[in-house]
């Protein structure tokens, strides 16, 4: 019999390094869309907690804002570009349906071998890629992890739908994250997807189904469709769901938690994860007033807003909860 000496093998731990935001210099302010569509800002302020948004310049991609966020990261890191094993970039609006965003990530960052591909899962792609790098970097495959939730929605809005054009904005955090023996700042994470509320929150052409034509481009089929209202109930549902899998997984109750990051897309649905989760107000993060719904980039932005601003110190636990279209939903108790 072949005799196999066993080894020991010590858990790989997850060590968050840093992380870092950008959003674009331009602001539109809800008295800017009172000119384009027929709305208020009282109105816009009382049904999502939105005064303003950041929206990108033409000359301006997706992988610009994951760069410029990127190299914060990295810099506060203190590390090189070149110790980045493997690029994970979520987002929905790319700067191309290929090449992959995290591929010109990956040349504006001077590197040409590490892996790098897109994740798609809507406003809740940043925790499906903080699932994926903790993934790769505790099976041993990859060390050294740079994950971003890049967005440029206002490139697929239709600016004459008020019932959508009021809601989104631009951004692009990023988050480094390296193998460690000392270390597991992921403490937890729990995903979920269920595809057959598609209908409900899409961008019908452009791919497959409905490929460009003329007449896709004169419908507005290339911009974001949503049914608010029902979108609205099931994310409320899924993210308490999420946040208190998430807890029960990481061991960790409620009140352990310094604060809670949850995705930013209505002022209202925020306060009623928050109700239903048994968390007051004040440990709650929210900067949707002024960023709009950046998709896969709110978590992360916030927790950089975070940190930056010492709301965070070291040692202390925050959840993430997110929900976007698919639908998808996902949560994570993480150690700064
Ligand atoms: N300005 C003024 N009036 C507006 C408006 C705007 N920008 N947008 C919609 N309205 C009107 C509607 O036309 C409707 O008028 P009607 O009653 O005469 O038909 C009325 O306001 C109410 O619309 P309704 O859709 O019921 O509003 P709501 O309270 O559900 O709020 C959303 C709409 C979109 C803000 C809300 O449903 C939402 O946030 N949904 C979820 C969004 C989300 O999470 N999306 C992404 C997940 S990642």
């Amino acid at each position: 019999m072949l005799k196999v000496k066993k080894q020991m093998n010590k858990k790989i731990g997850v060590k968050i390094l840093a992380t870092g935001s950008y959003f674009p210099k331009k602001v539109l302010t809800n008295a800017d869309l009172e000119k384009i569509v027929d709305t208020s800002d009282e109105w816009i302020s009382t049904r999502t907690g939105i005064k303003e948004r950041h929206i990108s310049e033409n000359n301006e991609p997706t992988s610009e804002l994951a760069y410029k966020a990127s190299l914060e990261a990295i810099k506060t890191a203190q590390i090189k570009n070149e110790d980045i094993d493997l690029i994970i970039v979520a987002t929905v609006t790319p700067d191309m349906l290929f090449p992959s965003t995290a591929c010109f990530l990956q040349t504006k960052l001077g590197l040409n071998s590490a892996p790098a591909f897109d994740l798609s899962a809507a406003c809740s792609g940043f925790i499906y890629a903080l699932a994926t790098a903790k993934a790769y970097i505790e099976s041993g495959l990859y060390k050294t992890v740079l994950i971003a939730g890049s967005e440029e929605l206002s490139k697929f809005t239709d600016w004459t739908d008020r019932n959508t054009c009021v809601l989104f904005g631009d951004a692009a955090g990023a988050m480094i994250l390296t193998a460690s023996e000392e270390n597991d700042d992921v403490l937890s994470v729990c995903l979920g997807a269920d595809g057959s509320y598609s209908e409900l929150l899409n961008m019908p052409a452009g791919g497959t189904v409905n490929p460009a034509t003329v007449e896709t481009v004169k419908g507005k089929l290339h911009t974001i469709k949503m049914a608010g209202k029902e979108v609205f109930k099931v994310a409320v549902t899924k993210m308490g769901i999420a946040a208190e899998k998430a807890l029960v997984l990481a061991g960790k109750k409620p009140e352990e938690i310094t604060l809670y990051i949850p995705h930013q897309a209505n002022m209202r649905i925020i306060e009623a994860v928050a109700k239903k989760v048994g968390v007051t107000m004040d440990k709650v993060f929210v900067n949707i007033h002024k960023t709009g719904n950046t998709s896969s980039a709110t978590t992360i932005t916030a927790l950089d807003e975070a940190i930056k601003t010492g709301k965070l110190k070291k040692g202390d636990l925050v959840e993430l909860v997110a929900f976007g279209g698919g639908f998808t939903w996902g949560a994570a108790v993480i150690r700064i």
